[in-house]
């Protein structure tokens, strides 16, 4: 009896040594792509909820191996995405991207995935202003995205579009939602014709422009403020998603001759990426680790930056007349994103 318990207790502590060895070292977004050819997980071109803009291979693109690479974290694996447990396990409950059109494509990718690991389920979308509503009928499951590109407010007033900094009564739309997925960057540094909004507005305060970045970080400290006076964490898991980089210049993954991401069609090897990490990163962290409720952190940008051939280049949206080193295709990278959030999100 007595040594049942003892040999009992030592199981337990080593399972309790290993869990805490895997504990830490065990981190899913530290590691590298690797060729797998069981991947990709579906068919961009057969899954008929994909958006036109990421799907590279019906709008030309000739290589696909950009689509059979899987993330290899170091020190540990990740679970495989089993979408019809995903479905299974979050009955009756709803998911939610909030962010800019790579908020769109994480969505596409995440129903596409979903859809094709359960043929045959039924499926319904609607869109309701800013929100595109996928719901899997047979499950209840509800894959949502709102479209808004800085999780503050722009308000049309007299003198034109505000962007208010320090007011969110866009968060009106997330409340009830069981999982919230937020990014915001992008549009940050937008200026000209492509910048939506006239003026810049903290407090009573109305300024013509300011320091972007201080913009951005204050924006994120209202968000911030938002989900610590609005979540219920027993009810409601909350993540952030990090900057998803853009290839633009090869002098970032050495090689100066490409201007662009046209014809990459290899991820840079290993796991450091040559070029500077988007300063932008620094703001999100030091505002996440302030936070009082759990958010958890996507941090999927040094990953993503090293597929400088996952994006659609002339494959996207504008065809040949409109070179996009900014979305990625899919099947491809978001599709990395969603399986570490699923193993977040179950596995850990
Ligand atoms: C993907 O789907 C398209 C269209 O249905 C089909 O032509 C193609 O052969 C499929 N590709 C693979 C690898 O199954
Ligand atoms: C799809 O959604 C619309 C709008 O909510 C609803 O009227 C319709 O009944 C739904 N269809 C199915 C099959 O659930
Ligand atoms: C590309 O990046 C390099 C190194 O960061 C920089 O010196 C160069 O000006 C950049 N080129 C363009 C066209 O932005
Ligand atoms: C991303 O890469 C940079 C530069 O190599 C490193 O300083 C940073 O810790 C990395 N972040 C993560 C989350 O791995």
């Amino acid at each position: 009896m007595g040594s049942w318990v003892h040999s009992s207790l030592s199981l337990l502590l080593i399972v309790l040594l290993l869990h805490q060895v895997r504990g830490q070292t065990c981190d899913y977004f530290q590691g590298s792509w690797v060729l797998d050819s069981s991947y990709p997980l579906y068919n961009g071109s057969s899954c008929p909820l994909i958006q036109r803009e990421f799907s590279c291979q019906k709008n030309g693109r000739p290589d696909q191996m950009y689509a059979e690479y899987r993330w290899q974290p170091h020190g540990c694996n990740l679970a495989r995405f089993d979408g019809r447990g995903f479905l299974e396990r979050l009955k009756g409950k709803s998911i939610m991207f909030v962010g800019d059109s790579l908020s769109r494509n994480q969505w596409g990718s995440l129903v596409c995935m979903l859809y094709t690991a359960a043929p045959g389920a039924g499926y319904n979308t609607t869109l309701d202003g800013d929100v595109s509503t996928l719901t899997f009928t047979d499950y209840g499951v509800k894959v949502m995205h709102n479209r808004n590109v800085f999780l503050v407010d722009v308000v049309k007033e007299d003198i034109g579009r505000v962007l208010k900094l320090d007011s969110i009564k866009s968060g009106k739309l997330w409340e009830g939602i069981d999982m919230l997925i937020f990014n915001t960057w992008h549009w940050w540094n937008r200026r000209g014709p492509s910048q939506p909004w006239d003026y810049i507005q903290v407090g009573n305060k109305i300024y013509k422009d300011m320091d972007r970045m201080v913009a951005f970080e204050t924006a994120l400290n209202t968000w911030a403020g938002w989900v610590d006076s609005n979540i219920d964490p027993t009810n409601t898991r909350v993540f952030f998603r990090g900057v998803s980089p853009s290839h633009y210049n090869g002098t970032e993954w050495n090689e100066p001759s490409a201007k662009t991401c046209l014809c990459q069609k290899q991820p840079v090897l290993g796991s450091r990426y040559p070029g500077e990490t988007p300063p932008a990163l620094a703001i999100q962290k030091n505002v996440l680790s302030k936070i009082r409720k759990t958010v958890t952190s996507l941090d999927i940008t040094n990953l993503s930056l090293l597929r400088k051939d996952g994006h659609p280049s002339i494959y996207g949206l504008g065809g040949r007349t409109e070179m996009d080193c900014s979305h990625w295709c899919l099947a491809g990278v978001p599709d990395t994103w969603n399986q570490i959030l699923y193993n977040l999100i179950f596995l850990t």
